[in-house]
Order: structure tokens, then sequence, then C-alpha cells
């Protein structure tokens, strides 16, 4: 008889078990003094200049405060104390260009670059307490300028490069960013990406925006606007070599990151200094068992929370090495990675679902052409991973031995707060298993409920947790505490097992996993109702065999417009233009009426059934039942 692969069961190896950083006591310590577990990791994995008066002040919830009146300084604890110690020459930071660019900066040398560029950022007016918006390609540079935001004290917002200039444009004026960091360009398949020129469009209509700092990086031409613009290069050999870390309040801003959420506006989430330093930290010594000698890949862009929290600050903050490749999966071959893999000796890999599927598509010949022994441990993150590119990860990047440590977190949450830990937790292929310790999570109903299936929450406050909405505190308690009073609600579902592991089966919400990214559906629908041609859309996401979802758009025209292949183009197109290519639709099908209900509300379930193939679910609450009936007619006789 087979066994579902989901049933499987692969017990830590043993001599990872033996030497692994986390115990099995860490569950009963955590489970035992929550709070005194938290403690103990913030005395030891953070350096105070003043120590915190509580752990957490939980007198004003949702607003809560950990390591209250505690000063650090992220920057200090990322680079100073390690390029004073013995770590002083270990290698920081590798990275690579998809051209071939190879940078290698030890604790050393990145304190240097810190610093310097640290006074170049005083130089230029930034001050404690600003925020800095950056849109940079993956390079060295862009650790060295979040680092230095955290060395002045000024907030970071990284917009993702791969945003558009009208998303890049909103984000500046919602932070209200004085300086803008940014390159000449980047490469993808060989090519310059022109990064500078979409800065320039966007910064037509900011005017927060006092200077600009360009890193040249492609070569490409890019036009300067005089007195704004300045090169990173020209302000760095001016600087002084050495600035004095700010003195930062546990709960000062450390940066804001835009995502999506229900409506059409993304929401700028705000993560502070202390609880995110320690969480981090914590998660990345325990569950990627991080020791002295290991040389970590994590693939995820600097515009995501992933890029944040696994490839820069917790890597950085424990003193190991972390890689950045700045470039395409598969050029020039798609062996790419796994050459990578094998020149820098990576041993710690961590990944995404749609990356994983992608390499499966393109089959086990190009892992096989590479030795990826040492690789000892695998994570992966954005998504569900289904049990058939687990295993196959495993099989061939893991070498049959390497365990997978499946994470579910957010960009709200800061940190990893479901995941196994490698030298303790019996994985199944699929499943996230279980809350770190020190962290409460359950499954309830409509009615809070503990139940088998349904909501996933968080029952109480973590150290990364986000503090707020960007200047929206009501949003923050709205979208976040509303639904179940003072339980966290994150936006996912799932179901619980027989051990007890946890499987979060995707969002409940509006908002869609495209290739692990989050999109608003309400945003797509607003770029594609500016189309003038467009009066009304509806935005699903559906299953797609690589991309996890793929973008499926139900578009209504305005009376007496027709549909044709160039209209249908001209909408993918400002999509991509209004949000970034991420966004833009796969399918869209133009429809005479859309399910809606009595009171108006789309009922985007009953798109997805028609999307998906499936039997169309209870129709009993529409307005117009026959509505059905067109659209499945529409959707076989669009191309998809
Ligand atoms: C999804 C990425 C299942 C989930 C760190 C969550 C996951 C959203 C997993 C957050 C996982 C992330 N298993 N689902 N291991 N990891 N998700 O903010 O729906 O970009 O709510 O943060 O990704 O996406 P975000």
């Amino acid at each position: 008889m087979s066994t579902a692969l989901e049933d499987l069961i692969f017990n830590p190896p043993a001599e990872l078990a033996s030497n692994a950083n986390a115990k099995p006591e860490i569950y009963e310590k955590a489970n035992a003094d929550r709070l005194g577990f938290w403690d103990g990791l913030a005395k030891e994995l953070v350096t105070w200049f003043e120590p915190y008066d509580n752990v957490l002040d939980d007198s004003n919830p949702p607003f809560f405060k950990w390591f209250t009146n505690g000063k650090l300084n992220v920057s200090y604890n990322c680079v100073d104390r390690h390029a004073n110690s013995h770590k002083k020459d270990k290698v920081a930071i590798l990275y690579e260009s998809e051209i071939g660019r190879k940078v290698s900066l030890t604790y050393g040398q990145l304190y240097i670059e810190v610093n310097k560029f640290a006074n170049a950022l005083k130089e230029i007016g930034v001050k404690k307490g600003d925020r800095v918006t950056l849109y940079m390609p993956m390079i060295p540079e862009a650790a060295i300028a979040m680092l230095a935001c955290t060395r002045v004290g000024a907030a970071h917002s990284i917009v993702f490069g791969g945003f558009s200039s009208e998303a890049l444009r909103d984000r500046i004026n919602d932070a209200q960013a004085n300086v803008l960091i940014t390159a000449d360009g980047n490469f993808r398949r060989g090519k310059p990406f022109p990064l500078k020129a979409n800065v320039d469009k966007a910064l037509e209509d900011t005017p927060s925006i006092e200077k600009v700092v360009v890193v040249k990086n492609a070569g490409n031409e890019v036009s300067f606007v005089e007195g704004r613009d300045v090169w990173y290069h020209d302000v760095m050999a001016k600087a002084a070599d050495y600035c004095e870390p700010e003195k930062m309040d546990a709960e000062d801003m450390l940066f804001i990151l835009y995502t999506s959420g229900t409506t059409g506006k993304p929401k700028g989430v705000v993560h502070t200094t202390g609880g995110y330093l320690v969480q981090t930290q914590a998660t990345m010594k325990y569950v990627f068992d991080i020791k002295e000698d290991d040389i970590y890949w994590c693939t995820a862009d600097i515009g995501w929370i992933t890029g944040h929290s696994y490839v820069i600050y917790a890597p950085l903050a424990l003193g190991a090495t972390t890689f950045m490749y700045d470039g395409t999966v598969d050029y020039p071959e798609k062996n790419r990675m796994w050459d990578m893999a094998e020149r820098y000796g990576v041993t710690v890999f961590y990944t995404a679902p749609t990356a994983i599927r992608t390499f499966m598509k393109w089959g086990a010949e190009y892992p096989k052409k590479h030795d990826l022994s040492k690789i000892r441990l695998l994570g992966s993150v954005g998504e569900p991973i289904n049990p058939e590119a687990w295993m196959w990860y495993r099989e061939n990047i893991g070498s049959n031995k390497a365990p997978i440590m499946d994470t579910w977190w957010q960009t709200e949450t800061g940190a990893f707060m479901i995941t196994p830990l490698p030298g303790i937790t019996p994985l199944k292929p699929g499943t996230a298993t279980n809350p770190f310790p020190g962290i409460e999570v359950d499954i309830i109903d409509e009615n809070g409920n503990s139940v088998e299936v349904g909501y996933l929450v968080i029952k109480s406050p973590w150290p990364s947790m986000l503090r707020t909405v960007y200047g929206d505190d009501d949003r923050y308690v709205d979208q976040y505490w509303k639904r179940f009073g003072k339980y966290y609600f994150a936006g996912d579902g799932a179901k619980r097992d027989e051990m007890g592991y946890i499987w979060v089966t995707g969002r409940v919400d509006d908002v869609l996993n495209v290739s692990g990214h989050r999109l608003g559906t309400a945003e797509i629908e607003s770029a594609l109702i500016e189309v003038k041609e467009v009066a009304e859309a509806a935005v699903i996401g559906r299953k797609h065999e690589v991309k996890g979802e793929a973008v499926c758009a139900f578009v209504i025209l305005k009376e007496g417009v027709n549909n044709s292949p160039e209209l249908i183009d001209k909408m993918k197109k400002h999509v991509a233009t209004k949000i970034g290519a991420l966004a833009r639709p796969d399918d869209i099908i133009i429809t005479a009426d859309l399910p809606k209900t009595r009171s108006g509300k789309i009922m985007r379930r009953l798109l997805r059934d028609i999307a998906e193939g499936r039997a169309v679910g209870d129709t009993t609450t529409l307005a117009d039942p026959n509505v059905m009936a067109n659209l499945k007619d529409k959707y076989a006789d669009t191309e998809h």
C-alpha cells in the first residue's frame, strides 16, 4: 500500500540533533515562563547600551511594547560587535551579480562602509527619526544603506525594485521620505534594467524628497537633477570613517515595509528596534541552527520582509556569512543557482515553493551537475509548500538528508512564527508543524472557539510584531484586531492534524499570493478600472502550477466598447505600469455581468470556482443566478 506523501515522517538526522542549537528543553522552558524565555534571549542575543525595564508592556492593547526603555543600535549589533571581535576578518557579505561581479566584505570592511555611508547620510541631511526610501537592486550597497540608516536612527522603507514608478511614488509620499537611495540600474538576463528612469518619473510628484543617492551599478546612462542627485561613490569619498551609532529606544521605528492588504492602498507595516532584533536572531539561531562556519543563502530580495529579516538583520546580528545574488535564476543557464551553491559551499539554503516548483519543472539534471553535499539544512517560505515540491527539494537539493524548515510568518510578524526545529521536530511534507517556542497560536472558528479547521490566530503579543500601520493606528486595529478582539488575525486559514501539527492552507481574505508575493485584489481592480474602457472589474487568484496563484480578472466593459486583443493587452500593460510586472493579469475574461449578492458584494468564491473548473458552489444569495451560466461559457471561450 502506498502512503500519501503528506503522511510520511522524517526524523531529525542524529548528528544534527546532537549538535543542534535548540534542544527539546527549549519548549518546556518557554512554556513554563514565556516572558522569561524572551527575556533570556534578549539578554543573550542583543548588546544593549542601556538595559530595559520591562520585557512586555501590555497595558494598552493592541499597542504592545517590548523591552521598554532599553537602548540599542541595530548597526552596532550587526556590525560593530563583530568587527571588534575575533570575527573581524570573517566574511559578512558574499555577493555575486548576474554578470559575474563578485564582492566579499568582512565584518571589518563592512564596519568601515557602514560608518562612512552613515556620515554621508548625515551630510545630505538625514536625521534621527527621518524616513529614507530605498529602491535598489540586491547589491552590497543596499545592505550598507540599510545598516547606515539604522546607525543614524532613520527608518528605511524599501520598495521592491520590480515595483513601478507609480507604486514607488505612492510609497514615498505615504512615508514622507526626504532621501531616496537607488542605483543607475541592474541586470536582468544580461541586459541593463533602467532603475533610475523609474525613479525620475516617480520623483515628478514627491515633494518630500530632497536628495537622491545613486549607486553606479549597471554603468548605463542616467540623467541627474542638479542639486538633488548625488553619486554614492562621490559622497563616500568625502565621508569620515567613524560615525557614533545613535542610541535608539527599543520601541523606536526601525523600518516601514509596505504590503498589500484588502483595500487598494498598501499598508506601511511598522517594525521597531528591540523586539525585532531579538526574535529575528532567536529564530535564525534555532531554526536554521546557524554555526560559525555556515555559508547561508536566502534567495529573497531585500524588497520583501524575508530579505530584511533573513538576508540582512538576523544573519549579520548573529555574525554569520550571508550570500546575496542579484540576478535571474536561469541566466546564463538553468543550473545558475546550483553552480553558485557549489562554488560558495552553501550549507543552509532558504527559498520559496514557487522557485522550487520552477526548478522541478526544469528537471533534476541541473542540480545533479553540481556537488550540493554541503547543504545541511533547507528552508521554505512564502506559501504552503505542496508535498511533491517538498520531496523534490529534499531529494535533489538536500541530498536526501537535509531537513526542510517550512517557516510560516508574515511581513507583519517580522520573524518566524510556526516552524519546525531541525534537531527536534519530526517533519511531514507540507506542514510548518509547531509554533516557535514562546509563540502562542490557535485555530478558531467565527465565534473564537478552538477548532481543527478554521482561522489562524496569534493569541499573545510577540517581540517582532508590527506595532502599527504607518500613520494610521485605526487601520492597524481594524485590520488585525477587530475580528477576534484580543487575538491577532493573520488572514490565513489552517487545520490541525492528529499530531497537532498546523497546516496553513492559504489566505482567507482578498489577498493573492503570486509567486510568494502578496497582492491585493482591490489594488489590481482599481488599476483596471482606470482604463477608460473598463466599467467594472473583479480579480481573483486561480491555482497555478508554478506561481501558486495566477491573477485572473473578470472585466465588464463600458457600453458600446468592443472587446479586442489590443484592449486586453492595454489592460494588462496598465496594471504592470501601475503596480509592477508581478501584478500583470494572466487572464482577462470579458463578461457582461458579475456574480453579486443582493447587497452588491461580488462573490469572488464563485469566480474562483469557475476559474478552477470546479462545480459552482452555493449561488442562492446571488441577485441574479443566471449570471453564473453565462460566466462559465465566457471563461471557457477565453484563452488562458
Ligand atoms: C503566506 C512572507 C504557508 C501566508 C514571509 C502569509 C505561508 C503570507 C508560509 C505572508 C508558509 C508565508 N506556509 N503559507 N510557510 N509563509 N505564507 O507578508 O499566506 O509576504 O499570510 O511574508 O504568505 O506573506 P508576506
